[in-house]
């Protein structure tokens, strides 16, 4: 399995916090947006990771990630100039991807909690899973229509009723979805839709939906609202519980793929967490 960080886009909500930067780059709390993507995809065990930026943005992204060494992953970086949608990361990352499955994530989407890699890592085989997530407001995302237990279309942002369940930004394809994403269409926004995509394994009969609502936390960080809740809701977890949450770092030691004094050195040296949360390792 390979992974994906889509972290290209223009941020236009977030103007004028994402006239000199990347959304992906803004803080949550003690560290930038994409360190919690990154830690998903590793806690899903994922260690060749792709990362879609922006030309003018790369090296910001290298700057702070590197080659992945230090948490004893691979880091590729891919070029996406224009946002031509969420289902050119396949074309993007043909390449990279070669004959692999590959799982993505949206560089501004955080998720917390055991049961997103409990139901989205032990499960798949074939086809496609995608994790939905019942909201208060689904009219602003993707939404799955469904049938007993089954999703049998998403309709991106309804306008009447289709169900609570939004589609997160978090999606796990076998390799068919290089073809796939090829033979999409632009949308009348002129994008390559992921709701596009998944409906195609939809008709293949090869979509599994997995729902989820109080075992998780789902944020996506897009908005003013979204990120400043986001940064508060961090600050209060990891205070309140002492566990460091979006760590790249604690990730790689916890899945015994870096020494406790490269983790400590990682720590210590280049991110500068709340002590409080240091003194849990131990
Ligand atoms: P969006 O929030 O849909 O788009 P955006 O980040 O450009 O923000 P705005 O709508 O305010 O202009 O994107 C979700 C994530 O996917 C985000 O991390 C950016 C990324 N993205 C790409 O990398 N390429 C794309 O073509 C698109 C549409 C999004």
């Amino acid at each position: 399995m390979k992974g994906i960080i889509l972290a290209g886009g223009n941020g236009t909500r977030l103007k004028p916090l994402t006239k000199a930067t990347s959304k992906q780059l803004l803080p949550i709390y003690d560290k930038p947006l994409i360190f919690y993507p990154l830690s998903t995809l590793m806690e899903l065990g994922i260690r060749d990771i792709a990362i879609i930026v922006k030309s003018s943005e790369k090296e910001k992204f290298f700057l702070l990630l590197g080659d992945g060494k230090r948490f004893g992953i691979n880091i590729t970086y891919l070029i996406q100039d224009n946002p031509n949608g969420l289902a050119e990361a396949f074309i993007i990352g043909e390449e990279f991807i070669g004959k692999s499955n590959v799982t993505l994530i949206l560089g501004d989407n955080i998720f917390y909690g055991e049961a997103l890699k409990q139901s989205l890592s032990s499960k798949f085989s074939e086809g496609a899973n995608i994790l939905c997530y019942k909201v208060n407001d689904p009219e602003r995302y993707g939404v799955a229509k469904i049938s007993g237990s089954k999703v049998v279309e998403i309709v991106e942002k309804p306008k009447e009723f289709v169900s609570d369940y939004a589609v997160t930004g978090i999606y796990v394809y076998d390799n068919s979805v290089i073809a796939k994403s090829k033979s999409l269409l632009p949308s009348a926004r002129g994008e390559l839709e992921i709701t596009d995509l998944n409906n195609l394994y939809i008709e293949e009969g090869n979509l599994r939906g997995i729902f989820l609502d109080s075992e998780m936390i789902w944020m996506d960080t897009g908005t003013f609202n979204s990120l400043h809740d986001a940064s508060s809701l961090i600050k209060a977890l990891q205070s309140r519980t002492g566990h460091l949450i979006g760590s790249p770092e604690l990730v790689s030691y916890k899945n015994n793929w870096i020494k406790k004094n490269e983790l400590s050195e990682a720590l210590n040296l280049e991110i500068t967490y709340d002590a409080s949360v240091l003194s849990s390792l131990d």
